[in-house]
């Protein structure tokens, strides 16, 4: 039939048609994505999605389902991109991994699609740089808090030995198994539990020069501090050294601690009362801190990132850019309690009512959340800690033994490497 007709159709004509003919929905571009994806937050992002394909016609986007666990997330990651492989095309990034992936080549810069990098919160846009460049775009935003019974304790402890008192008590009184819980596994969360004890009592991992103080003397009160919560009071099962969020999580929501520290996302599953017995009885504040130091929250988060070797730059970097618009990130945290890394959203009314505390608030909480290390080497930094702070929490060496040679290693790993931004790609 269209052979037929050729004859009286101009040639420019033709190739559209045929052009035309040829599109069909076997060769829409395809996206990957992969993401963490259970219970509500699929909802949302299978809601999102659903919008995204609707308004972009010849794009189809496939989730990859991946570990929710930090560090399992990350080597699946690694081995994919280690591979070349083009797939995943879009990737959900912890904070912690920007530069790492990026100074690796396994991430396409982003700057030439313009990001609006100035429309987020500045540390969570320097977490995703290397070598000068953007290589993420903050998709939601982590602070650690410390979440406590409104019907065990009077207010919020302020102070760690205040914790450590109120919890005591009110764990006795109330007959509860536990007091204080964390995440204590020997993993990433074990570091971020650590840097907010290490920010309260004055402490830090690398100081403004880039150089290595966890062996500091305040360092070493923090680990000790989380120590004798185990074993001297007794506040903090020993069981805490093979938890993760979620086994904290269900143990808080379970009612049998008084006080947990954990992230955002906690909030909202811990307030239904179909799945909760802590549901209206627990709110979030600060962790605690002693007078050499402040109240930390560690920054975290997720970032979106595209593969380096995807065969679709283009429709990957409309994806994230839909994704991370406000509208999107209001649907998040209205149905999931994360935090929007816009900080204009927390201005006016548009989320107000959404966190357990005023929007404001929720802000200049993130504003001064403490980043861990931004390095391409932090994986491996990491793990020198979370050895040295295990060891220690399981009293196979005193703190300031393990802490001395933590900072032995991470020091010797930095001299080995050359950290210099300018030798990124
Ligand atoms: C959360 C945070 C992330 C952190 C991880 C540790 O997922 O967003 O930044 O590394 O917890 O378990």
């Amino acid at each position: 039939m269209l052979l037929l007709c050729t004859a009286r159709i101009h040639p420019v004509f033709l190739l559209m048609l045929l052009l035309t003919a040829c599109h069909s929905p076997s060769q829409d571009i395809v996206l990957t994505f992969s993401s963490s994806a259970v219970g509500a937050e699929a909802e949302v992002l299978q809601r999102q999605l659903a919008r995204f394909m609707a308004a972009h016609q010849g794009i189809q986007v496939i989730q990859r389902v991946t570990p929710d666990a930090a560090d399992q997330r990350r080597q699946l990651y690694v081995q994919w991109l280690n591979a070349r492989a083009g797939e995943p095309d879009i990737l959900q990034l912890d904070i912690i991994w920007t530069p790492e992936f990026a100074a690796a080549g396994w991430l396409l810069p982003l700057d030439s699609f313009a990001p609006p990098r100035e429309a987020f919160f500045p540390m969570t846009i320097a977490a995703n740089q290397w070598a000068g460049q953007l290589y993420a775009l903050p998709w939601f935003v982590d602070v650690g808090m410390l979440y406590w019974r409104t019907d065990l304790l009077a207010g919020p402890p302020r102070t760690f030995d205040e914790l450590m008192q109120l919890v005591t008590r009110a764990r006795t009184d109330a007959a509860l198994p536990f007091g204080f819980i964390w995440q204590g596994a020997r993993y990433e969360g074990l570091v971020t539990v650590f840097l907010e004890y290490l920010g309260g009592f004055g402490g830090q991992i690398m100081d403004d020069r880039g150089r290595i103080v966890v062996d500091s003397p305040a360092a070493v009160r923090a680990l000790t501090a989380m120590r004798d919560a185990i074993y001297r009071d007794g506040a903090v099962p020993p069981s805490v050294l093979t938890w993760q969020e979620e086994q904290v999580r269900f143990a808080f929501q379970n009612g049998q601690a008084v006080c947990m520290r954990n992230w955002p996302y906690a909030y909202r599953l811990l307030q239904d009362s179909a799945a909760s017995l802590v549901a209206g009885k627990f709110s979030v504040a600060l962790m605690p801190a002693t007078a050499d130091g402040s109240p930390t929250a560690t920054l975290g988060g997720s970032q979106l990132a595209i593969n380096a070797h995807t065969d679709h730059p283009q429709a990957a970097y409309q994806l994230i850019d839909y994704l991370t618009r406000p509208e999107q990130l209001v649907e998040r945290a209205r149905a999931l309690g994360v935090y929007p890394p816009r900080p204009a959203l927390y201005d006016g009314s548009l989320l107000a009512g959404v966190f357990p505390v005023p929007p404001d608030q929720v802000r200049h909480i993130i504003e001064r959340a403490v980043p861990r290390p931004v390095t391409p080497v932090y994986a491996e930094l990491s793990h020198i800690l979370q050895i040295a702070l295990h060891r220690a929490l399981t009293r196979q060496q005193d703190p300031t033994a393990a802490l001395a040679d933590a900072a032995r290693a991470m020091c010797a790993l930095l001299e080995r490497v050359d950290l210099s931004p300018q030798a990124g790609p």
